[in-house]
Formats: structure tokens, sequence, C-alpha cells
């Protein structure tokens, strides 16, 4: 799939690796190396000499999926001198809001850090960790469990966009369940109160599932679990698009959330669920070999 394509020499040079041809040029500023061709190819990490300078070019195509996850490490040490596409990162955030979510609720909010003062202040509240003091911008991805009946209300407002003002009469019994589903059963589960009423509801699905197969999370504990559970899939779609376009990423849960929560002024119902570093990976940004219980003891075909 590789076009090749040669570039007029004016000022600067051209190279050609095995499948593309680049044309360069630069202004005497390692920071401000600009390429006239942008080609949508597999990443390629070119490094050569020219007038002492070492240039990695970074050629934007995405990589396969599973190419891109094991790419994905978590790099602590990004490249000081190289910036982000903070459009591109974007990209990236976009990509973690098609992730997976339960109930399709959404209880989840992207802060994307590229303010030096801010990324500063929370390098102290990542506990000083190099994953953020390197990075380049920060993703903070925050649970909304106490977002529930508004993000239940967006879906049920959504479904019924769709029924194109149809009499409730006329609706499907799959479209009844639906909008069932956001008015009424979401409101059962997620409805607390200073979590006794959690626990109510627990004691009773518990005695209900004696008979019968049932939900049984149902306690405020068990709602953060399931608010958090889809902000980490979000997470890991972001850290995957990241790698497909050969930025790093780094996770990070050591830090302290009441100061994120402060320095984002986020309200008291939102939780931090991860900080996500970014940056391109230095040399010594990834601090050994990749390390998996083998397959064999946590694969288990039934
Ligand atoms: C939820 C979560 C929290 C993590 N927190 C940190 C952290 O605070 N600091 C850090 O350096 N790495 C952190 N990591 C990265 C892990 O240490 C890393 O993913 C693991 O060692 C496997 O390495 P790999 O990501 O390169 O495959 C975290 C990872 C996850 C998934």
């Amino acid at each position: 799939m590789h076009k090749k394509s040669l570039y007029r020499l004016d000022t600067g040079f051209s190279i050609t690796t095995k499948s593309v041809s680049f044309h360069f040029w630069n202004n005497n500023d390692i920071d401000n190396i600009s390429c006239v061709f942008y080609h949508r190819s597999r990443l390629h990490k070119i490094f050569f000499k020219s007038n002492q300078l070492h240039i990695n070019i970074f050629v934007s195509m995405e990589k396969t999926v599973t190419e891109a996850i094991n790419y994905r490490r978590s790099v602590r040490i990004f490249k000081e001198h190289i910036e982000l596409d903070t459009e591109k990162v974007k990209d990236c955030i976009k990509n973690a809001t098609l992730a997976a979510t339960s109930s399709n609720l959404q209880l989840w909010e992207f802060y994307h850090i590229t303010d030096k003062a801010i990324l500063n202040k929370m390098t102290k509240a990542c506990l000083g960790q190099n994953a953020a003091k390197y990075s380049k911008q920060l993703l903070v991805v925050v649970a909304r469990k106490d977002l529930w009946s508004k993000r239940a209300k967006a879906n049920a407002a959504y479904l019924k966009s769709t029924l194109n003002g149809k009499p409730k009469t006329e609706y499907t019994k799959r479209e009844k369940f639906a909008l069932s589903y956001y008015e009424k059963l979401i409101p059962t589960v997620y409805t607390e109160f200073l979590g006794i009423l959690g626990w109510l509801k627990y004691l009773v699905f518990q005695v209900v599932g004696l008979f019968k197969p049932i939900y049984r999370q149902t306690r405020n504990s068990d709602m953060r679990i399931v608010a958090h559970k889809s902000a980490g899939l979000a997470a890991q779609n972001f850290m995957i698009s990241m790698a497909a376009i050969g930025y790093d990423t780094c996770p990070m849960e050591g830090s302290d959330t009441l100061r994120i929560k402060k320095i984002l002024k986020l309200s008291r119902g939102a939780e931090i669920n991860m900080v996500i570093g970014c940056g391109i990976r230095d040399e010594k940004g990834i601090y050994g070999e990749r390390f998996r219980i083998p397959f064999k003891d946590v694969y288990f075909k039934v």
C-alpha cells in the first residue's frame, strides 16, 4: 500500500526509505524540522545524522490493533523536546468516549491538561512521579457515578428522538423495554440514600436471588465499581489509540486524588479514575522488559 513519492529539493534534503520518500527542510532547530510529506503509512522512526543533528521522524499512520497493544508500554520518561499535537491527543480522547460503557450511561469525564502551570501542579499531586513530571500533556479520567440520572435521561431522550413522535401505544416490545430500562430500572438500581438504600436493595436482591438469577450489585460501593470499570475501559481505548499513532502514555493511580479534584475544580461526586501521562518515549522511559504471568496460568478454557 506504500506510495512512492519524490519531492523536489529546494532547501533541505530528501530521504528514501524502503517504501516511501520524504523531503525535509530544517531551520537549524531540532524542534522545527518540517516534513513536506505527510504519509498515511505505518509509523516509521528514522534516525540518521545530518550536520550532527539526530532527527526522529514520525510519520503518522495507525498501527493495527495488535501492533498498538504490543507497542503500548507504561512510559515514565518522555522526550523533553518533542511536543504532542493537542488535536491528535483530543482525537484519542474521542476514541476513549467510544468505549463500551455499562448501560451506556457514560459515567465519565475527561480532563485534557496542556497548560504548563497546571501540569506542574498535577506533578505534585501525582506525588512527583516521573510519568507526570516528564509528561507533555495529561489526561485525567474521571468517574461520575453521580451523573447517573442525567445520563439516563439523555439515553431516554435519545431513544424517544429515534421514535419520531410515535405514540406510546405503538411502541414495540423492544422500544418499551429500552425506555423502561432508563426510566425505571436504572433509577431503581442507582437511587441511593446515605448508602442505606443500597444495602436494603442488596439484602432484598440476595433473598430473591435464592430463587432466581438476579442482579446483585446495588450497594453504593458496587455502583462506584460499575462507574470505574467503564472509565477504565475508556482509559484503555485512549492508551491504545495513542499507541496506534506512536504516542506514549503511563496510567497512574498513585496520586493525591483530593488535590487533583481541587486543581480541576471537580465537584464532590466526581472520582479520579486515573491520570494518564502522555509524551513520546525516551530511550530510558521504559524501565524494563514487559513481564506477564504465563498465559497458561490466567487462561481457562471452559
Ligand atoms: C490502574 C493502573 C494504575 C497504575 N498506576 C501507576 C502509577 O501510579 N505509577 C506508575 O509508574 N505506573 C502505574 N501503572 C502502570 C503499571 O505499573 C504498568 O501498567 C504495569 O507495570 C505493566 O507494564 P506495562 O504497562 O508497560 O505493560 C498503573 C497501571 C494501571 C492499569
